[in-house]
């Protein structure tokens, strides 16, 4: 019998309730449960979504809060649960490693009562160090939870090169790798635009102000900075990049997209997860592609590995 595809949010903050607009605008699902730790707010959340249904283009949609048992059913797992960092303090995603390990390991302690079917996404931040813990401490078959990585970096990337050669973010081709975070780097071997390369795309787009490697190496990571010191959280670009990564999930794409999951020998790391560009289909990541990366990436690979796992090492993980 045909089931619906169901979609469980856990955690509706600034995040999930962007996450819970955005899968419903681009009909992710005809089911869409909303779990918080607070259950007053999921029910608030999803009542609130409930009236944007009766004048939105999107009929049918069945949107509801519940416990976790609510992901017994669910195909994919959106989880954003843990306090985010906040502006006007010199916070980074890494600071939130002790309090979020302690929230996931409890999310996935309730998760796992009921499914380690669901392809489970992470958004937690430290993204790295969540997705780690998670994929690791709880039994959840290799590939079914993956963390966003980044793929929102990857976005930025995109917007940023787009925009100072004047064409369509979507057409530029391109990864950031390494940790969710400070120490993420553009991988610029494999950056072109319309099958145009690096080295060439100056002459090519007839650009007048040379494309500055490093200058938007910094912008892509600050521009995080940017957008929390302004409206005081992130939650559209992180949203619309969840919900990207879902789509393949539940349409089963075998998109190429990067995301976060425990090396296993790739390029000499292990016992920390990290983004690299993976296959994305029904079962999650279906397959990895450790790129062949040239010798000033791998070292900014290997150093987005060694800051991420000395905050693991901090934090017993
Ligand atoms: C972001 O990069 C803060 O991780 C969040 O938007």
């Amino acid at each position: 019998m045909f089931k619906p595809h169901k979609l469980a949010i856990i955690g509706l903050g600034h995040v999930g309730s962007a996450v819970l607009a955005r899968a419903i605008a681009c009909q992710l699902a005809a089911d869409i449960a909303c779990i918080d730790i607070k259950p007053e707010v999921a029910h608030g959340e999803a009542l609130d979504a409930v009236h944007s249904l009766s004048c939105s283009y999107v009929p049918g949609i069945h949107v509801h809060s519940g416990g976790f048992e609510e992901c017994r059913d669910a195909d994919v797992i959106i989880c954003d649960a843990g306090p985010s960092i906040l502006p006007g303090q010199k916070m980074d995603r890494l600071t939130l490693a002790k309090e979020n390990i302690a929230v996931i390991r409890e999310v996935m302690k309730n998760v796992t009562q009921y499914t380690r079917e669901a392809v489970f996404i992470m958004i937690t931040n430290p993204l790295d160090i969540t997705t780690y813990v998670a994929a690791t401490e709880f039994d959840y078959p290799a590939g079914r939870l993956f963390g966003t990585g980044t793929t929102l970096e990857t976005m930025r990337l995109k917007s940023i090169i787009g925009r100072h050669y004047h064409v369509d973010a979507a057409d530029v081709q391109g990864y950031m790798l390494g940790e969710h975070g400070n120490s993420a780097f553009p991988a610029w071997s494999t950056v072109n635009i319309g099958g145009v390369p690096l080295d060439s795309l100056d002459e090519f787009y007839d650009h007048e102000k040379a494309l500055d490697r490093q200058e938007i190496a910094q912008e892509v990571v600050n521009t995080a900075y940017d957008v929390l010191q302004s409206k005081g959280w992130t939650n559209t670009g992180i949203a619309m990049g969840a919900c990207r990564l879902a789509k393949a999930v539940l349409f089963d794409e075998h998109a190429v997209l990067p995301v976060s999951m425990p090396f296993t020998g790739e390029y000499g790391l292990k016992d920390v997860a990290l983004s690299l560009p993976s296959i994305i289909g029904k079962n999650g990541v279906e397959k990895r592609i450790p790129l062949h990366l040239p010798a000033d990436e791998l070292e900014m690979m290997k150093k987005s590995a060694e800051s991420v796992k000395s905050v693991m090492r901090a934090n017993q993980v």
